[in-house]
C-alpha cells in the first residue's frame, strides 16, 4: 500500500499529469486506453480502471458527437482520497440543462418520452448516467465563455471499501 492509499508497487512512482486533444472518434478509444493505464498506474484495481476506460469513451464521444473537439486531462489525486481525476473539456455549445442531461434517456435535448424521428436523435442518452454509475463523483460544468467541463473522480479508498463491505 503507497502512503496515499492506492495499493501496488505503481501507486508510489511519481505520477506527471496527462493530457489528450479530442479530434475524431479515434480519440475516444485512445483516451479510454490512455485512462486505464493512468488509473492502474495510480493503483486503481483493474476492474475501477475498466471503469474509468468506459466513462471517458461516453465523455469523449460526447464532445465529438456535440463540440467537435476538445481536450481529455488525467490527473493523480493524493491523500485522504487518493484516486484520479478525469477532465473532458471543449468549447461547444454547452448543456442547457446539464442535471437533466445525467438522466437516462434524455438525448439531445429531449427527454426519452418525447418521440423523435431517428433523424433527430443524437444516443439512447445513456452515456452521462452511465458516467455517473462508473465513477465516483462527476461534476458537469458550463464555461463562461463556450462549452462544457466535465469532471470526474475515481479513488482507491472507495473501490477498497466496496470490496470490503460485507
Ligand atoms: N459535451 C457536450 N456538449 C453539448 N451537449 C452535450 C455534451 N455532452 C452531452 N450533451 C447533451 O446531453 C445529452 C445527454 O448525453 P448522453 O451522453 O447521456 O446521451 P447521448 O449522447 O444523447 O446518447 P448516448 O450517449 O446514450 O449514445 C446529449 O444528448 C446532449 O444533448
Ligand atoms: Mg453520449
Amino acid at each position: 500500500m503507497s502512503p496515499d492509499g492506492c495499493s501496488g508497487a505503481r501507486a508510489s512512482a511519481p505520477q506527471l499529469p496527462e493530457e489528450w486533444l479530442i479530434r475524431d472518434r479515434a480519440d475516444a478509444v485512445v483516451c479510454s486506453q490512455k485512462s486505464a493505464r493512468f488509473a492502474e498506474a495510480a493503483g486503481l484495481s483493474h476492474r475501477s480502471a475498466k471503469q474509468v476506460a468506459i466513462a471517458v469513451s461516453e465523455l469523449v464521444t460526447n464532445v465529438i458527437k456535440y463540440a467537435g473537439s476538445g481536450k481529455l486531462v488525467l490527473r493523480r489525486l493524493p491523500g485522504d482520497r487518493a484516486g484520479i481525476e478525469v477532465v473532458v473539456e471543449d468549447q461547444g455549445p454547452g448543456i442547457q440543462d446539464p442535471s437533466a442531461a445525467m438522466e437516462d434517456g434524455f438525448s439531445a435535448g429531449h427527454p426519452s418520452v418525447v418521440e423523435l424521428p431517428p433523424s433527430l436523435r443524437t444516443g439512447l442518452g445513456i452515456g452521462l448516467g452511465a458516467v455517473v454509475r462508473l465513477m465516483d463523483s462527476v461534476l458537469i460544468e458550463n464555461l463562461p465563455g463556450a462549452g462544457v467541463r466535465v469532471t470526474a473522480t475515481k479513488h482507491c479508498a472507495v473501490a477498497r471499501s466496496r470490496i470490503a463491505s460485507p
